[in-house]
């Protein structure tokens, strides 16, 4: 039998939330799920002074609070002993010699991994910093957004690319780990009674709605750079509409998913800049000023919605909608198609592919009221994945999933540079019309759906934004 290859992974933002809380946690469920044979060490880097003892024990609790399994002591101890916490200020170019030391030291024969677990303007430093330490035969993980625009971005994959080599890039979105956006492709191509209507002729518009609850939190400094359309729309949501849009591709495997997904991104329909007002809405939260870290006269949006039009035969005239925020009064990712009316009275048809928190998808459709002539009454099915807590267990999380996808080798789940490259053409062109067009924030009360100037991109077409109340069972 072949030894299996000792992999490092080097998580820089080892100190962050994103590594307490889900990468860690992804560590330890792969093992305990079996996937690795002791094979996989973790080195965080983080900027906080504590020794290795010091982390471990975070690091313990962080796992036991978010494993999907309940925790094991002895597997615990095991996981724990393979992770490690090296200080280093990420910015300190000369200070990656001690980390490139500590790794041919101590991590000799290992495949190295770097993780970019931090905010993304520190995307270059971190790859200048690997390449002077010598340490670039490696491949990369990139936390979104990548880019701060078009031009930035195509920079940043210019170095990436160079240091690394594009097939060790692997561009994490973690929305195309998630369960239910991996099942659209399940519902979609194995089910002859969607397969045939998946286009303009059935579908009235599609809804995608990733709406949060928090606020900032402690990732103000991060978020106001950010904002929420590049926090979401520019990444996590254009991939979903990527896989809810797409040409079903010859072949999944081998790159044929991504080329679809990038065909959609390419279609996007290009937007009049003096038009803008009909297209995008942006928003900010009453109270999020004064968040810590947010500049006190921020214009950052913290709520996007959009209407985008798809050139290609399949989607001719079928709107797209798409909005996210956040402290908003509900925290829920879900799509909703509504298909054609059959009649003027008639309630339309929905499917409603419901991501997180509850994972399901429920569909709504007419039949006669019982005892009643002439009369329809709206009914529904649904199938609700996350009810079950011993399928839910056995579910990986996207974490999971996409790290042990890049242990493994396989783009399949990750962005291309290509689609990324597409989005931001989309999302430059986009907001650059916001701004120049001079379009004001709409405020929003926190707790409230969003601002009511959202509406305003369905409203001439005779449409509303669609809540479906219900809960799976
Ligand atoms: N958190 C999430 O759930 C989540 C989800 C999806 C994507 N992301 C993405 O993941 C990335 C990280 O997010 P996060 O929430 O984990 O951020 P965070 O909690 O603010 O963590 C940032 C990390 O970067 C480190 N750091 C910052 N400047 C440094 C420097 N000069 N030298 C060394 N270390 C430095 C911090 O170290 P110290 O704390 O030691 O100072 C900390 O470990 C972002 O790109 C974000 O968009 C996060």
């Amino acid at each position: 039998m072949n030894k299996p290859t000792l992999q490092t992974l080097v998580i820089f933002g080892g100190s962050g939330d994103l590594t307490f809380r889900k990468l860690l946690p992804a560590v330890y469920n792969l093992y305990a799920s079996g996937k690795f044979e002791q094979n996989l060490q973790v080195v965080a880097v983080g900027r906080r002074d504590m020794d290795s003892q010091a982390y471990r024990e975070l690091a313990d609790k962080w796992i036991r609070e978010q494993s999907r399994f309940k925790t094991d002591d002895t597997l615990l101890r095991q996981v724990s002993e393979r992770i490690s916490y090296y200080r280093l200020d990420l910015q300190a170019e000369a200070a990656y010699q001690g980390l490139a030391r500590l790794l041919r030291q101590e991590h000799a024969d290992s495949r190295l991994i770097f993780y970019y677990a931090v905010s993304p303007s520190l995307f270059e430093s971190i790859t200048k910093g690997v390449i002077s330490a010598g340490l670039q035969d490696a491949s990369v993980i990139l936390e979104k957004p990548f880019g701060s625009d078009l031009e930035n971005a195509r920079q940043l994959n210019g170095v990436l690319e160079a240091a690394f080599g594009r097939d060790k890039v692997y561009h994490i979105d973690h929305y195309l780990g998630k369960e239910m956006v991996r099942n659209i492709l399940a519902v979609r191509f194995h089910n002859a009674i969607f397969s045939g209507i998946w286009n303009y002729q059935h579908i009235d518009n599609i809804q995608i709605t990733a709406a949060e609850e928090d606020g900032v939190g402690t990732r103000g400094g991060y978020y106001d750079q950010s904002g929420a359309f590049r926090d979401m729309v520019q990444n996590h949501l254009f991939q979903v509409l990527s896989v809810l849009a797409l040409d079903e591709p010859g072949d999944m495997d081998n790159g044929g998913l991504q080329k679809a997904q990038l065909q959609v991104l390419k279609s996007l329909h290009p937007i009049d800049p003096w038009d803008i007002s009909h297209y995008l809405v942006m928003g900010q939260y009453d109270g999020y000023q004064s968040e810590p870290k947010v500049r006190p006269d921020s214009q950052t949006a913290t709520y996007a919605a959009l209407k985008v039009l798809l050139d290609t035969p399949r989607w001719q005239g079928v709107p797209f909608y798409i909005r996210t925020g956040k402290k908003l009064d509900r925290r829920e990712t879900e799509i909703i198609i509504e298909f054609k009316r059959t009649g003027p009275d008639d309630l339309p048809d929905l499917l409603v592919i419901k991501v997180q928190p509850d994972e399901g998808i429920y569909l709504r459709f007419n039949v006669k009221t019982p005892g009643e002539q002439g009369s329809l009454l709206p009914v529904h099915m649904d199938y609700c994945q996350s009810c079950n807590l011993r399928n839910y267990q056995n579910t990986p999380e996207a974490y999971e999933r996409l790290l042990n996808a890049c242990i493994q080798g396989d783009h399949s789940m990750f962005s291309q540079w290509d689609q990324i490259e597409a989005s931001w053409q989309f999302a430059n062109q986009i907001l650059q019309a916001w701004t120049e067009a001079g379009q004001p924030l709409a405020g929003y009360a926190p707790g409230s759906s969003g601002p009511d100037e959202a509406k305003r991109l369905l409203t001439p077409e005779q449409r509303e934004w669609l809540k479906v109340d219900v809960t799976l069972e």
